[in-house]
Order: structure tokens, then C-alpha cells, then sequence
């Protein structure tokens, strides 16, 4: 298995043969232009610190547990949703499953020799619940640990710091079957799972997240139907999880704040609508702070403010979720940072509209990546962090995602030239380090994803990785991007 990431390699393509990209064409060049480009970039080696994050940046890379860890039914793991919604005919590509996905629950050291190569600081993963708890509540599974602790040790041991999350869309199917997250109990469920889980890591894992994608899990999940379980609820039922599941994720954060010492930090991953206004102009920008509130109602929005906007109300009209002003006190309970995954933006113009803004549709011709719904927008990753800051002020944020599929293939050489993904990369972190020069208070970066892994109702067909798995042999090989990656960890800035 070739897990080292060729230094050559990195050399050839990052400049340290300068020789070898050295640019040849230029000499082609009228006199004039060659002259005005010498006058632009004089020395062609801008400063250092043009791109450059704070000391201490947090650069690290997020996966899932059924993304990645395979081991479907070992040491007593119980069936969730996935493992339902994989196995059931037509729901997944080619009908793939998450069986062995990336096998990580076997090679998870020789991946975290690969972070250590990368220079990574930090790795999200997350915990599969019915490892713990197999039917999802109930005795736990003293095995279901083993495989953490084991890999959370190797993680500090490589200097990595470990960030978990306890729920990434994998609900135990024992708890589908009493209604998912449309049971009110799932809340109380998930949050007596996620301080238990939290109280026994605590003594090494220092960040905790709730919930991943509430939107996704609630939207794909539960009225799409695309994602498991595979449900097409109407606007009352859904609006109606949607609180469970928010109640949930503020249950959790008491139930581990309950179970873990004072230090511990809580926070969640919320892929919010990500506005941009269309033009950087003082109406746009009002228009698109105004977007991102209205967007997120139900998500990050009532999290933040402990209050459903009344907008949100007012359109479900009798649909409206049934709450308390008990409930709203948990939902909002206080977080220490907020998770961003940000992916895609969504442009916003200013309108004279009841909400004071209009969403502008892309055309056919606007650029995406692999996955059809990836619209490539560098800015989405500096306007998400300074709404979110501006909107409710938050104290940290973490990009708790980003990243981009490729239609990756292994060249004659060997190598996996995913410049696509390098380009997508290297704007977003721009952008990305825009909103850090100018004091918001991002504090780190996952990079979606460290390895191709089980992208959900794609299966395998979609490559998320920097590294490239071929899942016949497991065998890992560092892409273009990964090299990359490692150079702007070494420089602490974007090259
Ligand atoms: C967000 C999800 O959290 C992750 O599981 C998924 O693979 C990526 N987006 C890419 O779609």
C-alpha cells in the first residue's frame, strides 16, 4: 500500500523544481505585456503573508462513520437507517453499501500515518451510535468503545487532536421503527447516547459536536426521500421533526456539557443556506445578512435565537410545529462554536419583497463539480462566516466542511491529477482567509474529505477524497490535492 505521499512529487508540482515549471511561454510574450505583468508582480514572489492564517490555525480533515468505517457488524454493531436504506433495492448507485466502505475500522492506523504525513492538526470523525448503544438505547456495547479509544489514542499520539461528532445522519433503525425522528423520544434518545458517549472520550477528546446536516438529514432524509429512511412527509410532519430534531440537538448539548468537565467545548455542523450577495454592494450584502436568517429559521437560526423568525411561521401557517417556550430554551442552549460546512453558495439580491430579498437562479451553464448540486463559489466561504458572525456573534467557527467531488482517475503515472479539485480548493481558502484577516473568528478548516469514502445515496461513484481509495484492494494513494493540502499546512497560508 502506498500510503507516503511522494515528497518528489510534492516538489515537481509545488515549485520545488522550479526548473521543471519554470514558465517556459513566457518569453513568447509581446514586449509590452511581459513588461506590465513584470510591473504588477516585481519580484513574482508575492509577500508571505498575503494568504496567510494566524498562528495556530487548525487544519483538519472530517469524515463520517459509515462513510468510512465499514465493519458493518462487528463487535456488536447494530443496524441504523444506512445499513436499512443501502441494503434496500434502488435506493443506492450501483447499489453500494456501506459494508467496508473504506475499511477505516481496520486501517485506521496506517490513515492516521497518512495525517501525520499530511501535517494535519486536527481530524473530525464521528461515533456511530448503534456501536455503542446497537438498538439505540437500552445497555451499552462495551466493545462498541474499543475501536474509539484505539483510535483516538493514535491520534494523540500523532499530535492530532481529535473532534467528534455524535451524529452523522446513522439513527439506529430499532428507533426509526418507533418513528425516527419524528418520535419526540428520539430527541431524549440521542441526547442520553450523546453525553454518555461524550462523558466516557472527555478525558482525551476536548470538542464535541452534536449534529451533523440537521438540514440535509431532515430534508433529504425525510421529505426528499433520497436519503435514508427514505421518507416524503408532509410540511406539518416535517416541520414537526425538524423541531425534534433541533430539541435534540440541544438536549445533547446539555447531556454532554452534564457528562463532561468544564472545559469540554460543544458546538454542532450545520450546512447552512449560504447566502452571497450577488453584487458586494450595501443593499446586496443587507439583502443576503437577511437571506441567511430567513434560510435558516429552523436550523441555525432558532439554535441562535431560541426563536422560530415570524416569517417562518407565518408561511407554515397551520403547519406550524407545536413547541414550547421550555423547548426554545433548549434549543438554544449556549454552544461554544459553531460548525459551518460550506460547499455551495446561493445568491441573493436585494428585493422590495415582505422578506426584503430575492434568491437569484443560476444558468444552465454555471460551473459545478462532479456531484451536480456542487455549484462552485469561492465566496460562499467568506460570506457564511461573517453572516454567521454578524447575525449572532458567535464566538468560534469552525469550517467544520469543504471540499469537492472529481471525476478522479489514476493517470498512466500513477498519479491522481484532481486539478479541478486543487482549483475549487485554493479559491475557497482564499476566500476563507479574506474573512480571517478581517477578524472573524474562524479558527479552523476540515477539508471534506481525507479519504474517497461512501457518499450516501451516490455510493461510490462520487470522490470526495484528497486521498484516492481503490475499494477493490483499500489501497490509498495521495492525490494532486494532497499535496497541496500539505503545502498550505507547512506555509500556514494558501499556495
Ligand atoms: C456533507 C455531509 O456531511 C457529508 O457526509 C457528505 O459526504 C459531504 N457533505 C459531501 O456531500
Amino acid at each position: 500500500m502506498s500510503l507516503k505521499v511522494s515528497r518528489r512529487f510534492f516538489a515537481r508540482l509545488l515549485g520545488g523544481s522550479a526548473a521543471a515549471l519554470s514558465l517556459s511561454g513566457l518569453g513568447a510574450l509581446s514586449g509590452s505585456v511581459a513588461e506590465a505583468s513584470a510591473l504588477a508582480t516585481p519580484a513574482h514572489h508575492p509577500a508571505k503573508t498575503d494568504r496567510s492564517f494566524p498562528p495556530g490555525f487548525l487544519w483538519g480533515s472530517a469524515t463520517a462513520a459509515y462513510q468510512v468505517e465499514g465493519a458493518a457488524h462487528a463487535d456488536g454493531r447494530g443496524p441504523s437507517i444506512w445499513d436499512t436504506f443501502s441494503h434496500t433495492p434502488g435506493k443506492v448507485n450501483n447499489g453500494d453499501t456501506g459494508d467496508v466502505a473504506d475499511d477505516f475500522y481496520h486501517l485506521y492506523a496506517a490513515d492516521i500515518a497518512m495525517m501525520k504525513d499530511l501535517g494535519l492538526k486536527t481530524f473530525r470523525f464521528s461515533v456511530s451510535w448503534t456501536r455503542i448503544f446497537p438498538t439505540g438505547t437500552g445497555a451499552a456495547n462495551p466493545k462498541g468503545f474499543d475501536f474509539y479509544n484505539r483510535m483516538i489514542d493514535k491520534l494523540l499520539h500523532a499530535g492530532i487532536q481529535p473532534y467528534c461528532t455524535l451524529y452523522h445522519w446513522d439513527l439506529p433503525q430499532p428507533l426509526q421503527e418507533k418513528g425516527g425522528w419524528e418520535n419526540r423520544d428520539t430527541a431524549k434518545a440521542f441526547a442520553d447516547y450523546a453525553g454518555y458517549t461524550a462523558g466516557k472520550l472527555a478525558d482525551r477528546v476536548h470538542h464535541f459536536i452534536t449534529t451533523n446536516e440537521i438540514r440535509t438529514f431532515v430534508e433529504a432524509g425525510n421529505q426528499a426521500g433520497t436519503h435514508a429512511p427514505g421518507l416524503q412527509l408532509d410540511q406539518k410532519r416535517i416541520a414537526q421533526l425538524t423541531h425534534h430534531a433541533v430539541l435534540g440537538h440541544g438536549l445533547a448539548v446539555q447531556a454532554i456539557r452534564a457528562h463532561t468537565p468544564a472545559h469540554t467545548q460543544v458546538g454542532i455542523a450545520e450546512n447552512p443556506f449560504a447566502a452571497v450577495p450577488v453584487v458586494e454592494s450595501r443593499p446586496h450584502i443587507a439583502a443576503a445578512r437577511k437571506a441567511m436568517r430567513e434560510e435558516n429559521a429552523q436550523y441555525l437560526t432558532v439554535i441562535e435565537e431560541g426563536r422560530y423568525t415570524d416569517l417562518y411561521l407565518k408561511r407554515l401557517g397551520k403547519d406550524a410545529p407545536k413547541f414550547t417556550a421550555e423547548d426554545l430554551k433548549i434549543i438554544s442552549s449556549p454552544m461554544d462554536f459553531v460548525g459551518l460546512n460550506v460547499y455551495t453558495p446561493v445568491y441573493v439580491r436585494a428585493d422590495d419583497s415582505e422578506k426584503g430579498y430575492a434568491l437569484v437562479p443560476n444558468p444552465a451553464s454555471y460551473p459545478t463539480m462532479a456531484s451536480p448540486w456542487l455549484y462552485i463559489g469561492p465566496d460562499a466561504l467568506y460570506w457564511a462566516p461573517r453572516l454567521t458572525t454578524e447575525l449572532w456573534k458567535v464566538k468560534e467557527i469552525y469550517i467544520t466542511e469543504n471540499g469537492a467531488s472529481s471525476s478522479d482517475t489514476v493517470a498512466p503515472d500513477g498519479h491522481i491529477y484532481d486539478t479541478d479539485r486543487l482549483m475549487y480548493l485554493r479559491n475557497y481558502m482564499k476566500q476563507l482567509q479574506r474573512a480571517v484577516a478581517e477578524g472573524i473568528p474562524v479558527k479552523g478548516y476540515f477539508l471534506w474529505s481525507l479519504l474517497d469514502n461512501f457518499e450516501w445515496a451516490d455510493g461510490y461513484s462520487k470522490r470526495f477524497g484528497i486521498t484516492y481509495v481503490d475499494f477493490k484492494t483499500q489501497k490509498r494513494t495521495p492525490k494532486l490535492s494532497a499535496a497541496f493540502y500539505k503545502q498550505v499546512i507547512e506555509e500556514n497560508r494558501v499556495v
